[in-house]
């Protein structure tokens, strides 16, 4: 049929991912090759060891990704990349790619920023979800609160100073031996732990301010489970754990709903790995249950990285006039 068919590419990280989504909206594929269990052994992502991964699985996902959604390459009217931020070594693997396929195929292309595909994930799921909103983005790489005010029209009204929410969650989880990746790891042990055994300092910074700090935080624990060793103390793994992420998401919480009833937006939307999270999620609920705050989310699978949302992205890029030539290059830092 007719349909305009995203073929979209994502290798930013650890997640070598093809998708292929028909009229923008409509994922018909989305296979994800994940390294977890590659880079588990050294408690984190090994960037040459991910581009090299990437390299080897990326022709095999983007087949199965077309075969999948039962569409030939032929019939694909757009490629869309993750061109930054991420590591520039596995970014290079998708956007080669990408390219190679839409200069032999004379297919138009379009490089996404990752943090506006995390965001458009939630187009694929909530068919009728439009800017304008406001943008609650944390990742493993990313903390920011983002004013939406188009499909392509970002504003980012916040962001970390230091760690993002998932890098505290990933490093937290090490200290307290949980092992990798710590976020769903910390989730799960919270779930069976006090909240309120350990009131770790939530930092707020400057009145008003829309920032986060998270590396305090991990020094915290840190610091906690060193006076518990001496005094012999017994520690509470899940304890630690509820209340380490009680801290953090109550900050997150609060800063997001201020943001929200400061720009009088009526909607939140979640994106990133951490939106996956079964605390903030409900917190985040109740708050904005509260101020009569409409609140999206994306369905765990969707919340970490994926092609999708980057298929997505790069749907509303080309429909506003956007399209990239064969000099798009990888940017590890690339702005929103
Ligand atoms: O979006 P993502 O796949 O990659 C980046 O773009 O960074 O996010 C991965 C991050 C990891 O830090 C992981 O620990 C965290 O998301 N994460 C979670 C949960 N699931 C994944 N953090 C807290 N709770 C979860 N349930
Ligand atoms: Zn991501």
């Amino acid at each position: 049929d007719n349909q305009f068919i995203t073929l979209g590419i994502e290798s930013s990280c650890d997640e070598t991912s093809a998708s292929v989504v028909a009229e923008g909206r409509n994922a018909l594929s989305n296979v994800i090759a994940s390294q977890i269990k590659v880079h588990q052994v050294f408690g984190g992502v090994v960037p040459e060891i991910a581009s090299r991964h990437h390299l080897d699985n990326i022709n095999t996902v983007i087949d199965s990704a077309l075969k999948e959604a039962d569409v030939t390459l032929d019939e694909v009217d757009l490629i869309g990349v993750t061109h930054g931020p991420g590591l520039v070594g596995a970014l290079l693997i998708g956007l080669a790619t990408a390219k190679a396929m839409a200069y032999a195929r004379k297919k138009p292309l379009v490089g996404v920023h990752h943090i506006q595909g995390h965001i458009s994930a939630n187009y694929l799921e909530h068919k009728d979800l439009k800017p304008p909103f406001l943008a609650l983005v944390v990742s493993g790489g990313h903390t920011n609160i983002v004013d939406v005010e188009g499909y392509n029209q970002y504003r980012v009204l916040g962001r970390t100073r230091d760690d993002a929410a998932g890098e505290a969650f990933d490093k937290v989880a090490r200290v307290l031996g949980l092992g990798y990746p710590g976020g769903p790891l910390i989730d799960e042990a919270a779930k069976k732990g006090n909240p309120h055994a350990v009131e770790f300092k939530r930092v707020y910074l400057e009145k008003d301010s829309l920032d986060f700090s998270f590396s305090g935080i991990k020094t915290g624990v840190l610091n906690y489970l060193n006076t518990q060793k001496l005094k012999g103390e017994l520690v509470s793994v899940e304890d630690i754990a509820a209340s380490f992420q009680l801290a953090v998401m109550e900050v997150i919480v609060n800063k997001t709903i201020m943001a929200a009833v400061n720009l009088k937006k009526d909607r939140i939307v979640m994106a990133g790995g951490v939106a996956a999270n079964s605390l903030l999620r409900g917190m985040l609920k109740e708050a904005c249950d509260k101020k009569g705050l409409g609140l999206y989310h994306p369905s765990p699978i969707l919340c970490t990285d994926n092609a999708a949302m980057i298929a997505c992205a790069a749907y509303y890029k080309y429909q506003a006039g956007i399209e990239d030539d064969f000099y798009l290059d990888a940017y590890p830092n690339l702005a929103l």
